[in-house]
């Protein structure tokens, strides 16, 4: 079948088969590695992307059900070289231990946030309970996300990812993995 569709503002149109998870399309069609595969049940978080401005686990979304739709990536969150806010607060509060779950967390907690301008510790922790992080580091998380929420107005998130293409190749913090 074929899809077009907008990721990290390029426009894609590629043939899919039907039964391919966004996952695999983002990672193995379009090369966007940033966003990585911690299982296979829908459980870890790990592959969160947002689809048209809202968080979805992408290996739980068909590539086919992303027609017309736009999908960012951890990889499309800078902006003219500087770190997305959410970034910025991950790197400063040491909110990362392997990085595995750190895409899907960055991913996760901007949709958070666009929700909660100003969560408290409870909120994040429940926003974030669809996520899981191996190395445990959920303390500094929390921090990174009420850190990240001092430095974004309320409202931004999902809205301001929209704004024009992303420049340069920097996929910044989370963006590396393989
Ligand atoms: S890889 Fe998608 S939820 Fe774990
Ligand atoms: S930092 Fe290792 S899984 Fe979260």
């Amino acid at each position: 079948m074929r899809i077009t569709v907008t990721v990290d503002g390029t426009s894609y149109t590629d043939d899919v088969e039907p039964r391919t998870l966004l996952v695999h399309y983002l990672r193995q069609q379009l090369g966007k590695v940033g966003t990585v595969v911690g299982c296979d049940t829908s459980n870890c978080g790990a592959c969160t992307v947002h689809l048209d401005g809202h968080s979805v686990k992408s290996c739980s979304v068909l590539a086919v059900q992303a027609d017309g739709s736009e999908v960012t990536t951890i990889e499309g969150l800078a902006r003219d070289g500087e770190l997305h806010p959410v970034q910025r607060a991950f790197h400063d509060n040491h909110a990362l231990q392997c990085g595995y779950c750190t895409p899907g967390m960055i991913m996760q907690s901007i949709d958070l946030l666009a929700d909660h301008p100003d969560p408290d510790e409870q909120t994040v922790r429940e926003g974030l309970e669809g996520n899981l992080c191996r190395c445990t580091g959920y303390q500094n998380i929390v921090r990174a996300v009420q850190d990240a929420a001092r430095h974004m107005r309320p409202g931004a998130g999902p809205a301001a990812e929209r704004v024009g293409e992303p420049t340069g190749t920097a996929s910044g913090i989370g963006g590396g993995g393989e």
